[in-house]
């Protein structure tokens, strides 16, 4: 259907929409078209979007901008993908008027048909499915030779008030159990060696058709010979149980490393985030996760700046970066969002206050980082090396807390795993040399 077609697709956001991207890049190649790495030789862009802050929607905006002369000299078909195109719909194609389609996530489907139309009249698809729709992806088009997403469940029943992802992912709806298991087998003879299970709320999952939950899940894709690391995101603290930490603690091959979002370590404002836990059930459950899992690497996102939040507040969650000792934190600074009940707030905490207090963040967890990654010198660690492109005279990988490691060798290194010798630190990432 569109045989001599080029696309490019560009991806904004999180490991779900770069997992998209997958699926709709084998959507088009399955097609007849082929995927080009720039956007000028193409003949359809696609920019897959995210809206979860206001920046994301103003880097989004600037990027159409930019595109314009090349959609009005080259004539390419310009698609708009993902939360952006599913949040604000309509209104983008006014907005941006040489826009050719926008179609949110659950209907990427449509695309090969959408694209190959003779006349493309401008069209918006963001009906919600209530369904799972399956979507293969051929392994050509993933990122990675070694390591692959697989999505597990999409869309939020959490309504956290600052948050507008389940107005653009919808409801939770689950995949189920043995397509999971089918894709990871296949990635498995392919190769993968790692495999990293993706959705809003991972901790929620459930099969449809068994009522198998995650340790279930995880379970049976240990039992994957060529599998050796498995790791899953987004965990939300109140969904993440004492039976999950024993799991993860118990199953070789899953990762002994969480993303844990915390958001805030003051109770008042979790509790104005409609996060359904105190900072105190999540302690708890960082105990466990330490007592079951000494060396677990943790991270977490933090948001400064809500509605309301006080230099005391904020002290606590200094307080928490403290005590918990994050691998790594994703902080930002409160924007409303479009739909949420926060954007009813006042959204008083000033500017320079919100850039102040996050300064003051990531220059505490920083030292954290350093302090704990220096720690680790001397150390062998098994690394998943990716792709293995030599940078400078180093090759990159991830060790088991998911942190990059940078190192040497003397022989060539195939992407997979090996083991390295740590021999420095900096905060955000290891060095290290190929011990023999
Ligand atoms: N499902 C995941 C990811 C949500 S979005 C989860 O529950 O954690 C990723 C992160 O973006 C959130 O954890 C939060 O820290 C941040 N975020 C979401 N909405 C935001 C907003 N309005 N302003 C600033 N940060 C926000
Ligand atoms: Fe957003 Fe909260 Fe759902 Fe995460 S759990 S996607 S932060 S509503
Ligand atoms: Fe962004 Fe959508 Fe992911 S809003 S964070 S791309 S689910």
């Amino acid at each position: 259907m569109l045989e001599g077609k080029k696309f490019f697709i560009h991806t904004f956001g999180c490991q779900m929409n770069l997992n998209d991207s997958e699926h709709v890049a084998s959507l088009l190649s399955k097609s007849g078209a082929s995927r080009t790495d720039s956007p000028e030789n193409s003949d359809i862009i696609l920019i897959n979007t995210c809206a979860v802050r206001e920046k994301s929607v103003e880097k989004l905006f600037s990027y159409l901008g930019r595109l314009k002369d090349q959609k009005l000299n080259k004539g390419s078909v310009l698609v708009c993908l993902g939360c952006v195109a599913q949040l604000y719909r309509e209104k983008l194609l006014s907005k941006f008027p040489y826009l050719d389609l926008v179609v949110g996530p659950a209907k990427y489907q449509e695309l090969p048909f959408l694209l190959s139309r003779p006349c493309l009249e401008p069209a918006v698809l963001s009906h919600w499915e209530k369904k799972w729709v399956e979507l293969p992806i051929s392994p050509e088009v993933r990122e990675s030779q070694v390591s692959a997403y697989i999505t597990i469940m999409e869309g939020c029943n959490n309504f956290c008030t600052f948050c507008v992802v389940p107005f653009t992912r919808g409801r939770e709806k689950y995949r189920p159990l043995r397509a999971i298991i089918e894709e990871a087998r296949q990635l498995a003879e392919a190769g993968y060696l790692e495999v990293q299970l993706l959705g809003q709320n991972v901790n929620s999952y459930l099969d449809p058709e068994s009522g198998a939950d995650l340790t279930v899940l995880l379970e049976k894709i240990s039992d994957i010979e060529q599998i050796k690391w498995i790791r899953f995101l987004t965990s939300h603290p109140k969904n993440f149980s004492l039976e999950m930490a024993r799991t993860m603690a118990s199953l070789k091959k899953v990762c002994h490393q969480l993303h844990l979002p915390v958001q805030s370590g003051s109770n008042r404002l979790l509790a104005s985030m409609n996060r359904n836990y105190s900072i105190e059930d999540y302690l708890q459950k960082i105990g466990w996760l330490k007592s079951l899992m000494p060396a677990i690497s943790l991270s977490t996102d933090i948001i400064v700046g809500f509605p309301g939040e006080t230099d005391d507040d904020f002290g606590q969650t200094m307080r928490l970066i403290e005590q918990v000792k994050y691998t790594n934190i994703f902080s930002f600074r409160y924007s409303p969002r479009p739909l949420t009940r926060a954007a009813r707030l006042k959204d008083d905490v000033p500017e320079e206050v919100k850039i102040e207090r996050l300064i003051r963040l990531q220059r505490r967890q920083k030292e954290i980082q350093l302090e704990l990654n220096n720690k680790m010198i001397g150390q062998k660690q098994k690394v998943l090396g990716l792709g293995c492109s030599k940078k400078g005279n180093l090759f990159t990988g991830r060790n088991e807390g998911y942190q990059v490691v940078n190192f040497s060798s003397s022989q060539p290194v195939k992407p997979g795993l090996v083991e390295v010798k740590i021999t420095g630190a900096g905060a955000y990432s290891l060095r290290g040399e190929v011990s023999t």
